[in-house]
Parts: C-alpha cells; sequence; structure tokens
C-alpha cells in the first residue's frame, strides 16, 4: 500500500536502484571469503536468494551481464565467467521473483535481432513485464564464432544502431489491442492490428512481424553502457537505462548533463532516461566494522591474479615490481586508442603503491568504492543524486551473500528513511515500477471497425 508521505508533493525524487549479480562477489577473489557460497555458483539456488533478497529491498531490476569469452576461467578469473546465460537465468527467475526487473545483456555482434526480439519479447510476457535488454557489441568473442578477428569498434557500434532499430521495429509490430479473440467470429487477432515491418538495411533483411504479442510494458526496457562517442549515440538514441563508470563527481555531473543534451537533441525526454554509475558499498555498522570487513575481502586477493588485473588495465607489465613501489610513469604510455578509464587508473597508479592499487582496482574495476558506515554512504550517495551526478545506482555487490545483505540489510533502509527510495513497488510492470515511461505510444489503437 502507498504510504502517505509518498502521495505528498515534497516527497524528493526517488532513486532507481539495479545490481550487479554475480554470484562470486564484484570484488575480486571475494569467493575465497569463507562466508561465500562459491561451490554452488551456477546452480538456481544462489542466484534465485540475490533475486529474492533485491526483491524484499525492492530494488528496480538485478542485472546480468554476461560475454561469450570464456578462456579466463581457466586462470581461475570468475568474476568475468558468465555461468548465468542471461536468457536462460531469466527465464528460471520469473517464477521465484514476483515484482522485480530483470535485466539480461545480449550482445549485437553474435546475434540477430529477429532472435533477439522474440526473446526477450517471450521473457517479457512470461514476466508480465519486468524484463530489460543490456545492449552491448562486445570486446571479444570472436574465435568461438567462426571470426579471425574482433570487428572494430566503429563497425559494431553500426551494426549495433541498425540491430537496436529492427528490434524495436519488431516490438512494435503488434498494437497493444491486436488481440480480440472473439470466439464467434472466430477472430483471434485482427490482422491489420499486427504489421510485417518489410526491414531492409546495410546488415540486416527482416520482414515480421514478431511472433509474439506487445510487451506488457509496451516495449522491454533497454539498457545501455557503452561511454566511447558511438557508444554514447547508441545509449542517447535508443536506451531507458545507462550503466556507467564514474568514480568522480564533476565528471559524473559533466557526463550525465552532456548525455541529457545528446538525448534531447534527438527528441526525446531526457528525463525519462536514468543514467546510473556503479558504486560498491563496503559497509558495516560502524566505520571500524566496515573497515574490518573491506580488509578482510583485501586478504582474499590472489596476488598473481591481483597483478594481472592491474596489467591489464594498465597494459603495463608489473612482474618486477615490488608491492610497496609505484609504477615508473615513463612505463605508462599513452595513445589515443586508451579509454578515459585508462587515463585514471594511470594518475591513480601515481598516488598509490602497486599494492594499494591492486586492492582498488580488484574492488570494482574503477567504479566508486565507499567503505563507510549506512549512513555516510547514504548523504553521498544522495549528494550525487541532488549534484545531478545520476538518476540512482548500479550496486556492486562486495560479496555474495555476506556483503550484499549489509548492502541491503543496512544501507536500503537508510536511503528509503530519508525518502529517496520506494518502501514498496507500486505500478504493474519494470517501466511503471521505475517511472521509465516511453515519450510517446509506438501505435496509436484505432477503434474496432
Ligand atoms: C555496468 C556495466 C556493465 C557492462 N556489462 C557488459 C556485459 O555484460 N557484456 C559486455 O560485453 N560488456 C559490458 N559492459 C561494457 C560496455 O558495454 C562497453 O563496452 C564499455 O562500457 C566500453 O564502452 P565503449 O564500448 O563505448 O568503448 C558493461 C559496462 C558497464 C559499465
Amino acid at each position: 500500500m502507498e504510504r502517505t508521505a509518498f502521495m505528498s508533493p515534497s516527497r524528493p525524487r526517488q532513486l532507481t536502484l539495479t545490481m550487479f549479480t554475480i554470484g562470486f562477489g564484484y570484488h575480486n577473489d571475494a569467493w575465497r571469503h569463507p562466508s561465500s557460497v562459491a561451490e554452488q555458483v551456477g546452480s538456481l539456488k544462489v542466484v534465485a536468494e540475490m533475486a529474492q533478497a533485491a526483491e524484499r529491498a525492492k530494488l528496480d531490476a538485478v542485472f546480468f551481464a554476461d560475454n561469450v569469452a570464456s578462456g579466463a576461467i581457466r586462470k581461475n578469473a570468475v568474476r568475468g565467467a558468465s555461468f548465468y546465460e542471461p536468457i536462460a537465468t531469466m527465464g528460471a527467475l520469473i517464477g521465484s521473483t514476483e515484482k522485480i526487473g530483470m535485466i539480461g545483456t545480449m550482445s549485437t555482434t553474435w546475434s540477430e535481432p529477429f532472435q533477439v526480439a522474440r526473446q526477450f519479447a517471450a521473457l517479457d510476457q512470461l514476466s508480465g513485464g519486468r524484463i530489460g535488454w543490456n545492449v552491448v557489441t562486445s570486446i571479444n568473442g570472436n574465435e568461438n564464432f567462426g571470426r579471425e578477428q574482433m570487428p572494430l569498434p566503429e563497425q559494431r557500434y553500426e551494426r549495433a544502431m541498425e540491430f537496436v532499430d529492427v528490434v524495436l521495429q519488431l516490438w512494435d509490430s503488434w498494437d497493444r489491442d491486436a488481440i480480440i479473440c472473439d470466439r464467434e467470429t472466430a477472430r483471434w487477432v485482427d490482422p491489420d492490428r499486427v504489421r510485417e515491418i518489410d526491414h531492409v538495411g546495410e546488415h540486416f533483411r527482416v520482414k515480421g512481424p514478431l511472433s509474439i504479442p506487445r510487451s506488457p510494458q509496451e516495449r522491454p526496457v533497454v539498457v545501455q553502457a557503452g561511454q566511447s562517442a558511438a557508444g554514447i549515440e547508441l545509449g542517447s538514441s535508443y536506451a531507458d537505462l545507462i550503466y556507467t563508470v564514474q568514480p568522480e563527481l564533476d565528471a559524473a555531473i559533466a557526463f550525465r548533463t552532456d548525455y541529457r543534451q545528446r538525448v534531447a537533441a534527438k527528441g526525446r525526454n531526457p528525463d525519462g532516461v536514468r543514467i546510473l554509475p556503479g558504486i560498491m558499498p563496503i559497509t558495516g555498522r560502524t566505520k571500524a566494522e566496515a573497515q574490518e570487513f573491506a580488509d578482510e575481502l583485501a586478504n582474499c586477493i590472489y596476488e598473481p591474479g591481483g597483478r594481472e588485473v592491474v596489467e591489464r588495465l594498465l597494459d603495463v607489465s608489473v612482474a618486477d615490481l615490488e608491492l610497496t613501489e609505484r609504477i615508473p610513469l615513463e612505463r605508462l604510455i599513452d595513445g589515443p586508442q586508451r579509454m578515459e578509464r585508462w587515463k585514471l587508473f594511470r594518475d591513480l597508479s601515481q598516488e598509490m603503491t602497486l599494492g594499494e592499487l591492486m586492492v582498488h582496482v580488484s574492488r570494482a574495476v574503477g567504479h566508486r568504492v565507499m567503505v563507510d558506515t549506512p549512513d555516510r554512504i547514504a548523504d553521498s550517495m544522495i549528494e550525487w543524486f541532488e549534484a545531478g551526478a545520476c538518476d540512482g545506482f548500479n550496486f556492486n555487490p562486495p560479496s555474495v551473500p555476506e556483503g550484499m545483505h549489509r548492502m541491503f540489510d543496512l544501507l536500503v533502509p537508510v536511503l528509503q528513511e530519508r525518502g529517496y527510495f520506494r518502501e514498496d513497488y507500486e505500478g504493474d510492470t519494470f517501466r511503471e515500477r521505475s517511472g521509465l515511461v516511453l515519450d510517446e505510444p509506438s501505435t496509436v489503437a484505432e477503434p474496432v471497425g
């Protein structure tokens, strides 16, 4: 039931909160912590308990990342291991959850739009409108899809732009009231309200219509996380939610301001697009308890693996360095191919010893980390929100189940008490509950003639 406070016009805008649902915990090697459920990862039990805990905390959605290159598991790099294939996992979770949204990743480089439109539409029907699609173009996987090399980023994004356009056309190929179900006249569907799309483009030829009726939420929610110019072009054209790596307040404000302008320039309403930086809250009842937990997790880091994370992110060799040394600046060679994140890590590497940097990147690979009391973490989240740096956050649970439960049991209630987060769900679908209302209905129903 709605509370009176929720009806008050003075209620602050609400945060949108989702969770990176990774059974090993997001912190590198958190699975080695004695409290982890590492033996059971891959089972429905682990992921269902995570989704149910997120639902009890009233989160907007659980998010499933994915990649199709699995070589890193042989080095025991479990964080990147995609055991939980998103389509299968979301399907399995429909029966274990009731209201929480579920966002699954699917690559536009390694799939076809008709198939993707169909799978997400089917899940959306089965779940009563709780599904989202995280559109990625993939940075690897060519060896599993018969390609000598990865297509260049601009080629991948060009395909992705047309891909998403086709998927949206397919989702829109059924009008809302296409199903008549008239036993008398033997008309189950009105044929005029289910259209072929006849798409002929550079990459795809798709006739349509989709084989599945219109989504209970008009369209599944579209999510995007690219931070290159081409990634931002894709997200600002089509996405409802944007995931981003933003550890600094000023840069986050600039990113969101620019993004909203790009969304508006495309004729879309910027308030319909939510920008969600990642955050890893490592918390406890006191600051000392939070710090103690952070230290326990840092002690889980397997040193050779931790060094590899630094080497990969900075594209540098640190094999000869002691953990107490800093990476010599001359080893870090800038160039046009460097991402913004590389520059951030380069600057950090000059402020921290290799050991400190290893812990820092092992925690959340550049996402913001806070080791603090729930009150102080909530203060900071609200400060970012009020300053226009974000519309909410994607939680990176430090460990599972312990780090995740601390986040839900200690931090989320503070956000609720302050009035910045819902105490119960309102609305019938993910889109409605999260206020991701589409600018305009894509089809206007005609009266039945
Ligand atoms: C929170 C978050 C989740 C992501 N999830 C995935 C994923 O599941 N699979 C994937 O291939 N890439 C994933 N990415 C990477 C992005 O899709 C994108 O490639 C990356 O942010 C770099 O942007 P760019 O491709 O525009 O350079 C994710 C990024 C973020 C910030």
